[in-house]
C-alpha cells in the first residue's frame, strides 16, 4: 500500500472528485479527514469504507470560513497524530461570464471557496508541517481553465491564482521539504456543474469551441484520484512545484 500511515485531509470530499480520492487513499491505508458542508454524505462515505486499510474521519465545514477548515486540520492531529498530506479539492464554477459581465456576488463566492479557503488550508497545514519537522504534502487541484478559456474569467483567474500559491510554496519550503504540486483538471464527469447556477450565454458561447477541442468525453474522476495518489506517495518524493495535466491530452494544443 501507498499510503500506510499516512494522515491526509481532503476538502470537497462529499462527491466528484473528492470522493474519489477518499475511496482511493483509505485503500491504500491513508487515515482521512473528509472535509466539505454536507455532513450526511461524509458519514455514508465512512460507512462505505470502514472495512478499508486506513479510517475516515468526517468533518462538516465551509472551506470559505478559516475556523472549519483549520478546525479540521487540528481534528486530523488530535485524531490520528498528525497531518501529512493536505489536498486542496473543494472548488465551485463561475457562469462562464466574461469581463463586463462579471458581478461582484459571483467574484466574492469563487474567490472566497477557490482561494481564500485552500489559502487558509495551506498557510495552517504548513504550520503544522513545520512544527512537526518532517517535511509535508500539498496538493491542490486547479483547472486546465487556469491556462485557456475553458470557464468564465473569474474562475480562471481563480485556479490561476491557486497555481502561483503553489509554486511559491514549493519554493518557498524547499529545503523544509513541504512539497506542493498542482494538478490541471480536464473535464471530468462531476456535479461540478451544480455550482454554475444560469450561465452567462455569450460567455458560454465562446467557451463552448475550447470545451469542444478537448476531444475527449468528460471523464471518470478516478483519474484525478490516481494522480493523488501518485503525488501524495513517495513515489513522487522528488516532484514539487509542479502544475500536472490530468486531461486526456486537452493541454497539447
Ligand atoms: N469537473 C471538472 O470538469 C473540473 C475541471 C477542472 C477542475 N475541477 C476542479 O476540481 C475540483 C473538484 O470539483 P468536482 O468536479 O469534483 O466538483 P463537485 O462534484 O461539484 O464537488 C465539489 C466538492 O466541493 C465541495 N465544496 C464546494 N463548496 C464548498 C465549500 N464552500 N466548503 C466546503 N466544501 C465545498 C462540495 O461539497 P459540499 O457541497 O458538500 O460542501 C463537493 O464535495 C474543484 O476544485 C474544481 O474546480 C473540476
Amino acid at each position: 500500500m501507498k499510503l500506510s500511515g499516512k494522515t491526509c485531509l481532503v476538502t470537497g470530499s462529499s462527491a466528484g472528485m473528492g470522493r474519489e480520492i477518499v475511496r482511493l487513499f483509505v485503500k491504500e491505508g491513508a487515515n482521512v479527514v473528509a472535509f466539505a458542508r454536507r455532513k450526511e454524505r461524509l458519514e455514508e462515505l465512512a460507512e462505505e469504507l470502514k472495512n478499508e486499510a486506513g479510517k475516515v474521519l468526517p468533518y462538516a465545514g465551509d472551506v470559505s470560513r478559516k475556523e472549519d477548515i483549520e478546525g479540521a486540520i487540528d481534528a486530523a492531529v488530535a485524531t490520528f497524530g498528525k497531518l501529512d498530506v493536505l489536498v486542496n479539492n473543494a472548488g465551485v464554477m463561475d457562469d462562464m461570464a466574461p469581463m463586463a459581465a462579471v458581478s461582484d456576488e459571483k467574484y466574492e463566492k469563487v474567490f472566497s471557496v477557490n482561494v481564500y479557503g485552500p489559502m487558509a488550508a495551506m498557510r495552517k497545514a504548513c504550520q503544522v508541517f513545520l512544527a512537526q519537522g518532517n517535511g509535508g504534502n500539498i496538493i491542490n487541484i486547479s483547472s486546465v481553465g487556469s491556462k485557456h478559456q475553458a470557464a468564465g474569467a473569474i474562475y480562471g483567474a481563480s485556479k490561476a491564482a491557486l497555481n502561483a500559491m503553489t509554486k511559491n510554496t514549493a519554493y518557498m519550503y524547499e529545503k523544509e521539504n513541504i512539497r506542493c504540486n498542482a494538478i490541471l483538471a480536464g473535464g471530468f464527469a462531476t456535479e461540478i456543474g451544480t455550482s454554475m447556477g444560469m450561465p452567462n450565454m455569450e460567455g458560454y458561447g465562446k467557451v463552448k469551441p475550447v470545451i469542444e477541442l478537448s476531444k475527449v468525453p468528460a471523464a471518470d474522476p478516478v483519474e484525478i484520484a490516481k494522480a493523488c495518489l501518485f503525488l501524495a506517495s513517495d513515489d513522487s518524493g522528488f516532484i514539487s512545484g509542479v502544475e500536472l495535466p490530468v486531461d486526456g491530452g486537452w493541454m497539447s494544443f
